[in-house]
């Protein structure tokens, strides 16, 4: 360990004793020894002042060679003030005063991609969570408040284009081919928001014309030979811009708003004011470079940064400990956008496979921490699925118990109270509260206690009174003594004719149960607690947890029949969806079981009538919806069925999943190979919501028949390959190639990398395809894509899509039974914690769920990290190893 393995606790919050009014930088940029000289105008905030023990200003500093340090304009000497490795010391006399420090870095040696550094030969920056003591001395907290003015001076051939948060307010010529720009950022803003630019790029520009009638310039940067690759993002970014303005009322505030693209970045991307830097996999989209995945990851991360301007920006976080407070705000209303754009369905089905098959993970590992963490020691790890995605699940959860006019009617208080100040995850939900006259201090549960709740449920008809009592008991598998939460619960009744019922809640409930549209919303506020509904004649079927309605595990035992009516009659789609899930997976365990007690697979036949159906559905009817259609098909993946595992049995899980998969296309071979043909479409590709559907239906069936490997199967792939027609079909026949054994498969991975090795994010892609590949010997591809001339463990981008996928995805061959592929991944993670520690410690985290499997694998496993804790240097890697021994 490199540095102090300090933790920090939320319980020990103390607000700073100073305010910075005014930070003026100046950056005399050169690759190995860039200057940095930073004047701040400081106040000593009146009600801290206090004794002279307490004079001390205390700034904080990583990797930083101090050259100077100056109080109101004096040279300090070296007694004057204290530098230790992470920290700047000082005691200043007086209330107000001047401090200028001038530090030296080296943006050429920094591959941890966090403060200054060089992507593709342009100066790039990232501060959120704790960069920017990486570039100077600063109160490196989010509730520090202040205005930044920032002069950048490069060599102009280089690095024609500087840029940084706010206006222009000058630029101009220096000496030795030198130039400088100056920028002003009027708002107020926490030091992670900083950012600069410089860099040899062009841009695509256009203009939005706001709702109160102000003009604003829109920029993306990106290298010259990207350019037409933008206009996709630049499409995202408007109708981000004009949904916000319609959803939330709210408007951008500068004049101009950039966007500009690099290839070397540890996240997506990142909201600094008015220049947002992002990964170029979430900017650059082109039919025959980008797949419809990738095209809705533009527009969401194009969306998701576009309105952290207000959820985070404007109004932004007391402490890293309030993180879900933007993010999960702000992801929900991505997800918002996106359901609106494309369909809500198929929007809240891809987000609830996200959440159960990699949250809920987390949350039951050594790693599962509440959305608002209570302690931590590298920030970075913490921008999680849980804050993330759990987070925007819980700001979800006050859109239902409110309604849609409520949950904006608090969101324009939150403003109201909160614009321009650093808050609590609590002033939210006092804004909610407060603006819907309720209280909602119980969703503090859901703030404060880790885990994913679990939710059983029973029903209980009573034919002679016409009545049906629903009893719910929730619980936390790891917590006896949780405190309950407050859960909106989405119930519909049908008959058995598909037709909705509408009984009357029975009076004693009244308040607790609320009709909306076809559904019942019902809020479960204790730990066992019962509903009664009256004036039902017959038998109803339930449609539980409409939606997905709480990020919550919930038990019913549902006959076979049960699903199976519902995933062809529910009305409500996400359900039908979710009916299709429920009953494969029953399937899947009944097989997992056979399989254990070695007996023979068999396809049940209510699950087969289903698929059947499903399939014929998607090629009678042209009103189908086919995207929903092909999620339905879709067999639950290999991470969701683990969560339904306290042991896992890895072959078990493994070959029942490919034999089901195998036993349905050859069922239905014919029908699926009509689909297939019905969804063949001679179009130019467009990017709407018919066409993505189209894809989808059309891949999915061709994933299925290629599990039976036919000649005639392979002929079809391989043509659907060399049609080239957009790279969301190529990519599907290459991915059912690569899991062939078959001539065609080597000659079209070689074909691809010719046409694309010199396109880095289609060539991650190459890499990504072979890494989960099921082919024999795939550890071994692995190991030579590492060593490929193309392999570079600096890229982030790369180093997920062969590392992180191979042990993400692949689940077999990196759970091999010698423990070589634990061995092989406790290397690379080594390696790259000398490189860049953000991206070892994500790789690291399929080795923390040890506990889950047999005892030879969890040995294996946990003595690859007991090694790995005697050789890591960074704080990173070291927490989440702490956390899983
Ligand atoms: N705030 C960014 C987002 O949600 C996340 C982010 C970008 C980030 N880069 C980072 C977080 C680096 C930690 C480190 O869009
Ligand atoms: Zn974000």
């Amino acid at each position: 360990m490199t540095l102090e393995a300090k933790v920090n606790y939320l319980s020990e919050y103390q607000p700073c004793d100073f305010e910075v009014l005014s930070v003026n930088l100046l950056f005399e940029l050169s690759a190995s020894s860039t200057l940095v000289t930073n004047r701040m105008l400081i106040k000593r905030l009146a009600s801290r002042s206090v004794s002279e023990s307490e004079n001390k200003l205390k700034l904080n500093g990583e990797g930083l060679v101090l050259k100077s340090v100056r109080l109101n304009g004096q040279l300090l000497s070296e007694a004057g003030f204290q530098v230790t490795q992470e920290h700047l010391f000082l005691s200043p006399e007086g209330d107000e005063f001047e401090l200028e420090v001038v530090t030296e870095i080296n943006p050429q040696a920094n591959t941890a991609l966090e403060g200054l550094y060089l992507s593709s030969g342009n100066f790039c920056t990232q501060c959120e969570a704790e960069g920017f003591r990486r570039i100077t001395y600063f109160f490196d907290r989010p509730d520090v408040l202040s205005v930044y003015q920032t002069k950048i001076i490069a060599d102009k051939q280089a690095y024609p284009v500087l840029l940084s948060n706010g206006n222009l307010i000058e630029s101009g010529e220096l000496a030795d081919g030198r130039h400088f720009a100056i920028w002003h950022d009027p708002f107020k803003k926490p030091c992670y928001l900083f950012a600069l630019i410089a860099g040899d790029l062009v841009s695509l520009e256009d203009q939005y014309f706001t709702a109160d009638n102000r003009t604003i310039k829109l920029c993306i940067y990106t290298d010259p030979h990207h350019l037409p690759h933008c206009r996709h993002a630049m499409d995202s970014l408007i109708h981000a811009m004009r949904w916000d303005e319609q959803r939330f009322g709210l408007t951008y505030d500068l004049d101009t708003y950039m966007i500009v693209a690099v290839d070397d970045f540890n996240m997506g991307a990142m909201e600094n004011k008015g220049l947002n830097i992002f990964n170029s996999k979430y900017v650059l989209a082109d039919p025959q470079t980008a797949t419809d995945v990738d095209y809705e990851g533009v527009e969401a991360v194009i969306a998701h940064e576009y309105f952290h301007n207000w959820t985070g920006n404007r109004v932004t976080c007391r402490d890293w400990f309030q993180l879900t407070l933007k993010e999960g705000l702000t992801v929900f209303r991505d997800q918002e956008f996106t359901a609106d754009r494309l369909s809500p369905a198929v929007k809240r089905i891809e987000d609830v496979r996200r959440l159960r098959s990699h949250q809920f993970a987390e949350d039951a590992g050594p790693m599962s921490h509440p959305i608002q963490p209570q302690s931590y020691i590298e920030m970075n790890n913490f921008y999680t699925l849980t804050v993330y995605e759990k987070g925007a699940e819980v700001v979800r959860l006050y859109q239902t118990l409110l309604g849609k006019d409520g949950f904006r009617k608090g969101m324009d208080l939150y403003f109201a109270r909160h614009d321009g100040q650093a808050v609590t995850v609590e002033d939210f939900r006092q804004a909610m509260a407060d603006a819907n006259q309720v209280d909602l201090d119980q969703m503090q549960a859901w703030y404060v206690q880790a885990g994913t709740p679990h939710l059983k449920v029973k029903a209980e008809y009573n034919a002679v009174n016409a009545s049906i009592k629903i009893g719910f008991q929730q619980y936390l598998k790891a917590d006896n003594s949780f405190s309950p939460f407050l859960i909106p619960f989405k119930i519909g009744f049908l008959n058995d004719q598909g037709e909705t019922l509408y009984p009357e809640v029975a009076a004693d409930y009244s308040s607790a149960v609320k009709l909306e549209g076809q559904d019942y919303v019902l809020k479960i506020s204790q730990e066992n607690q019962v509903f009664e509904f009256n004036g039902v004649s017959d038998k109803p079927q339930l449609s539980l947890l409409r939606g997905f309605s709480a990020p919550i595990i919930m038990e019913y035992q549902y006959s076979e029949k049960q699903l199976a009516f519902l995933a062809c009659h529910d009305t409500d789609s996400f359900n039908r969806w979710e009916s299709a899930q429920r009953l494969a997976l029953m399937e899947l365990m009944a097989n997992i079981a056979r399989f254990q007690a070695q007996q023979a697979y068999q396809l049940g036949a209510a699950y087969a009538d289903l698929f059947e159906t499903l399939v014929s559905q998607a090629l009678n009817s042209d009103q189908a919806d086919l995207a929903l259609l092909a999620y339905s098909l879709t067999l639950p993946d290999l991470n969701y069925l683990i969560e339904q595992y306290d042991a896992v049995d890895i072959e078990a899980l493994v070959s029942v999943h490919q034999q089901m998969k195998k036993s349905l296309a050859q069922k239905y071979e014919t029908l699926l190979f009509e689909v297939y043909q019905k969804c063949l479409a001679d179009q130019a590709y467009r990017y709407d919501k018919q066409q993505i559907a189209q894809r989808l239906m059309k891949n999915t069936a061709l994933s299925y028949l290629s599990s039976l490997a036919t000649d005639q199967i392979i002929t079809r792939i391989k043509q659907q390959y060399d049609q080239q027609s957009n790279m969301t079909d190529i990519q599907a026949a290459l991915q059912c190639l690569s899991n062939l054994t078959s001539p065609q498969t080597d000659s079209a991975l070689a074909h691809f990398y010719d046409k694309y090795q010199d396109e880095p994010l289609v060539l991650d892609k190459w890499f990504s395809i072979q890494a989960a590949s099921h082919r024999e010997g795939v550890f071994e591809t692995v190991q030579t894509l590492t060593a490929h001339p193309k392999f570079s463990y600096s890229n982030p981008n790369r180093v997920r899509s062969v590392i992180g996928v191979f042990c993400r995805q692949n689940i077999l061959a990196f759970h091999r039974k010698d423990g070589a592929a634990y061995a092989w991944l406790a290397e690379q993670v080594l390696k790259l914690d000398e490189i860049n520690p953000q991206v070892a410690a994500r790789m690291l985290v399929p080795l923390m769920q040890w506990r889950r499997f047999d005892a030879k694998r969890q040995d294996l496993m946990r003595s690859e990290l007991i090694s790995l804790m005697a050789n890591v240097q960074s704080k990173d890697v070291y927490e989440l190893l702490e956390k899983s021994l």
